[in-house]
């Protein structure tokens, strides 16, 4: 597969379009589906990885010459060095085409793209991450980045929610972290024949009911999942009290450049690839229901 351009030399041209160049080092088959897949790359050039510095919740074009580009949250955390994650659904025509490569293909990264969850403002608060389905990609990347930086957290609540066991993602690290005390897990599913489940059964909104902390001031929701979860999600926090500007969410609207220049993801003025893609829940009650 030929290498995306690069001037003449393999001086980086400063040209938002131009992806990085990048191997894919390994792929874990995720869900029993295997319609979830995770990519690990490595950058060609070392130097890459420190001009592609991110944040949590921000994400990337994915690049595969001649095929196209996909938006993808950022799975891992900038606190991992060596490698950049992404967990990519088969839906269509360039993630199945990426569903098809191989450790040792050469492919393309642009980015980091949009904003990331508000870290500044986290620092020093509760957390609770509320996820569900395949949406819980840049929720990885937050958590294993607050577990990294521990001291700066508050308390962190946990609430991730999959139809089935066989289709939670990261399954080896939720139950690695479910035996730490320094983060509240609660893992869930819609149901199981499973008779060796030992989490909880029941979706996500319920579960939310029933673990999520009340709300005070220092305490912040992000939520991440499907329509539907957020639609039964967002009430129950409203329940416990949580003021709108301490609910965060991230959208997926179509996209195409990311940078804020072809006007397909926009929402009002609002353009989600580079305003967003993370708001609040009070940002986003001001804006055209477009999301
Ligand atoms: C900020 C952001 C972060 C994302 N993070 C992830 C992620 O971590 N993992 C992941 O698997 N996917 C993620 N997505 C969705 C992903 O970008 C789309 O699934 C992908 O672009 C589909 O491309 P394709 O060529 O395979 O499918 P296409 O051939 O383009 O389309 C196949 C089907 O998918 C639908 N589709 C295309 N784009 C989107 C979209 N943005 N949202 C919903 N449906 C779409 C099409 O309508 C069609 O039905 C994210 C999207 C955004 C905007
Ligand atoms: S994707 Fe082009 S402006 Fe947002």
């Amino acid at each position: 597969m030929p290498v995306p351009l690069r001037r003449k030399g393999g001086e980086r041209v400063n040209n938002p379009y131009l992806p990085y160049p990048v191997r894919i080092d390994d792929i874990v088959v995720e869900t029993e589906d295997k319609n979830l897949k995770t990519f690990t790359f490595v950058f060609l050039d070392p130097a890459d990885e420190e001009r592609f510095a991110y944040r949590s919740g921000q994400f990337a074009e994915l690049s595969i010459p001649g095929k196209g580009e996909i938006p993808i949250g950022i799975a891992s955390s900038p606190t991992e060095k060596g490698f950049v994650k992404f967990t990519v659904n088969k839906v269509g025509l360039v993630s199945s085409y990426l569903h098809n490569m191989k450790p040792g293909d050469i492919m393309g990264i642009r980015g980091p793209l949009g904003n990331s969850y508000p870290w500044d403002i986290l620092k020093g608060k509760n957390v609770v991450i509320i996820g569900g389905g395949f949406a819980f990609t840049t929720l990885r990347s937050s958590i294993v980045y607050m577990l990294a930086n521990r001291k700066d957290f508050g308390k962190i609540t946990v609430i991730y929610g999959a139809r089935t066991p066989g289709m939670l993602l990261y399954r080896d690290e939720l139950m690695a972290w479910e035996q730490r005390d320094d983060i509240d897990m609660h893992i869930t599913v819609d149901g199981t024949n499973d008779p060796n489940w030992k989490y909880n059964i029941g979706f996500v909104p319920t579960i939310t009911e029933k673990k999520a902390p009340q709300a005070d001031d220092d305490t912040y929701a992000i939520i991440c999942g499907p329509p539907i979860m957020i639609k039964f999600t967002q009430p129950v926090l409203d329940k416990a009290g949580y003021a709108h500007d301490h609910i965060i969410m991230s959208l997926e609207n179509r996209m195409k450049c990311g940078i804020g220049m072809c006007g397909r993801c926009n929402v009002g003025k609002d353009f989600v690839c580079k305003d967003g893609p993370v708001f609040t829940l009070a940002q986003l009650n001001t804006m055209p229901k477009e999301y």
